[in-house]
């Protein structure tokens, strides 16, 4: 036989062979400097687990990369992609197995540049614990009080404190105790269940596997010591049932099974569920697997659990126990940890996934944010890159949820931007919202369509967007006019007139405009639900908050207007002189120029006014209307 393992026989036989060990899933959070990289390589090299062919293209790759002489440079060794090893940065978490006798360990390695908190949040949310490092000749830095209090906020109940490059202090106990002890006093507030520092070197191997001559004064344990009896219990079994469908499997008409990965609890054939948003009930039949029906499954476990009674179950849908449901509300506040460096936007609809639901959902307050350094409340309109707030969060539907205090797996959700498709927060739910119980939706007698049917029209938003000085108030104008001349009911929504009104306390920062264009889309849409063409007249710059005006209306009611009026021929109309102002520094935050405008990838239609005046746009946008039966 060859004698070198491939990774999967190589994970496979360490599968087997460590099958009944218990097992600790840490993360390590440092900065880039402070040995991260270094010290798991160290952890995974001493434990032997390293496989022989990843230690010979180590050994390559420290000729060619390394930074420490003839040493094996560890850090090479989970610094994963190649282009990250030319900046010598980590960017992505990596997931490391390695164990000893006594235990068997997965360390997310999460990287500690500062703009790469995002990746921590997702190595550590299935974390029990966190070795923290510092950098002896630095000590505590501000992100070492940021990576502490993430963890707190992530229910990380066990730290380690690693003070590493203990040999580059002279293995100075002083050094080692003073930032001990700032760390404890820091730290004391989040109240970890166990708390150990140990001076180290990772370069060296100093008190990582074994004991340390350098530092006879140092009596507790050793890092892997330590991990090794840090005491964990797996709370998830002892929470109530919680599965999220992941997917309806109906291979014939005679199957219909709910698969999903039990996040929570235990469940056996015989068992009451319910379904948290609708309340239908049931009792489970069997819980298939590949390998035959189980007589109990457990969380962490990926099942196709059938039920008893056709009831309706879709993906996203959770199952529980009838008498331990979670709560279910389109409204709660939750901490958020923002990721991106794009700020929050309050007011933006952003999308939500909380187990394998998503649903649209917009921060409807900060409530605060969270200095990272003092650890006090501030008042915030945003939220930026790695800043924590606790906000007020609003869906488009009803979610199911537990409070992330009491189960860490269905109180955490991520926001992700409609746009580009990056995940920008990581939210960990504090409680439901009491008021979003207590509003309720009237049932009125008089419906959008009466209203409609006696101004015998279809109603319709007609949203003109461009930029300023586009043209889209005077096409507006007069487009409504000829509607008006026709007899149709309109009502013109101008975003200038309504600064002096229903906007009249927004500016033009992003936030305000997000606000804005929530505002007007709104009330459009009233004007819609009265029967009326609406005009709306505003710059709307930002496309996901256009989106989202028209995702608030029903089909074909919601009609984009382009004003499609290139920036030099607005800027050399310049009616209200804005753009000259603009450009002299004496305006801020002005469209086009120190303002994005996004233009609409797909207007129903697209007036170009370099070719067509005022009047014919008008015509060409009734023209449009009187086509598709808008008018009657
Ligand atoms: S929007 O971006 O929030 O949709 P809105 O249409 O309401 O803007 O208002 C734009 C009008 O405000 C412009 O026509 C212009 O007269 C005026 N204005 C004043 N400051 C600005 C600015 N910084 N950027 C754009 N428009 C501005």
């Amino acid at each position: 036989m060859h004698g070198t393992l491939t990774e999967a026989e190589g994970f496979l036989a360490y599968l087997a062979e460590h099958e009944r060990k218990s097992l600790l899933r840490f993360i390590t959070c440092g900065s880039v400097d402070d040995g991260k990289s270094t010290l798991i390589g160290r952890l995974l090299f001493d434990s032997k687990l390293i496989f022989e062919d990843q230690l010979a293209s180590l050994e390559k790759d420290s000729r060619k990369h390394g930074t420490v002489g003839d040493d094996i440079d560890f850090a090479l060794l989970v610094d994963g992609l190649a282009a990250e090893r030319e900046q010598g940065i980590t960017i992505d978490v990596a997931y490391r197995f390695f164990a000893t006798d006594r235990r068997k360990f997965i360390v997310a390695d999460t990287p500690g540049h500062v703009q790469y908190t995002r990746n921590m949040a997702t190595g550590a949310s299935t974390a029990d614990a966190a070795v923290i490092l510092v950098d002896a000749r630095q000590g505590i830095l501000t992100q070492t009080r940021r990576h502490s209090f993430i963890v707190s906020l992530l229910g990380i109940r066990h730290v380690v404190l690693a003070v590493n490059k203990i040999d580059l202090v002279g293995c100075d106990r002083q050094v080692f105790e003073r930032i001990a002890a700032e760390y404890r006093a820091f730290a004391e507030d989040f109240g970890f269940e166990s708390l150990v520092a140990v001076p180290l070197s990772a370069r060296f191997g100093d008190n990582v596997m074994s004991r340390s001559d350098e530092t006879p004064w140092y009596e507790g344990p050793t890092l892997l010591q330590r991990l090794e009896e840090i005491e964990v219990s797996d709370t998830r079994l002892a929470r109530p049932f919680r599965m999220a469908v992941q997917w309806v499997n109906r291979p014939n008409l005679d199957f219909r099974g709910f698969s999903g990965t039990i996040a929570s609890g235990v469940v056996r054939p015989g068992d009451p569920v319910a379904v948290a948003r609708s309340g239908k009930t049931s009792r489970v039949k069997a819980i298939v697997t590949h390998d035959g029906d189980l007589a109990e499954a457990g969380a962490g476990e990926a099942v196709t659990l059938t039920l008893d009674d056709e009831i309706d179950i879709s993906r996203g849908d959770v199952l529980c126990p009838p008498d331990r449901r979670p709560e279910v509300s389109d409204q709660f506040a939750a901490h958020l940890l923002w990721m991106a460096e794009d700020a929050l936007l309050p007011g933006r609809p952003y999308l939500l996934k909380i187990g394998t639901r998503t649903v649209t959902a917009q921060v409807t307050e900060i409530r605060h944010q969270v200095d990272v350094n003092s650890f006090q409340h501030l008042a915030a309109k945003t939220l930026n890159l790695n800043e924590v707030g606790v906000v007020n969060v609003s869906t488009s539907e009803p979610v199911a949820f537990d409070a992330y205090a009491e189960d860490r797996a269905t109180g955490a959700f991520i926001l992700i931007d409609r746009a580009t498709n990056l995940t920008v927060a990581a939210g960990m739910i504090r409680f439901g919202l009491r008021r979003a119980q207590n509003v309720h939706w009237q049932a009125l007698a008089v419906t959008k369509d009466d209203r409609a049917a006696i101004k015998g029209q279809k109603p319709a938003v007609l949203w003109f967007t461009g930029l300023s000085g586009a043209g889209k108030s005077t096409i507006a104008d007069l487009v409504e006019r000829r509607l008006h001349a026709m007899g149709r009911h309109t009502y013109l929504l101008d975003g200038d007139n309504l600064r002096h009104g229903l906007t009249r306390d927004l500016g033009f920062t992003d936030a305000d405009r997000v606000e804005n264009i929530r505002r007007v889309g709104e009330a459009a849409r009233l004007f819609v639900d009265a029967g009326t063409i609406v005009l709306v007249s505003l710059i709307s710059p930002f496309r996901a908050d256009r989106l989202a005006a028209r995702q608030r209306m029903g089909e074909g009611e919601f009609v984009e207007i382009f004003v499609d009026t290139p920036l030099a021929l607005a800027e050399s109309r310049d009616p209200k002189g804005l753009y000259k102002r603009a450009r002299e520094g004496k305006i801020a935050n002005f469209t086009g120029i120190d303002s994005p405008y996004e233009a609409p990838e797909a207007p129903e239609i697209r007036i170009d006014t370099g070719a067509v005046d005022a009047t014919q746009a008008a015509e060409q946008v009734v023209a449009w209307l009187a086509e598709r039966g808008y008018l009657g």
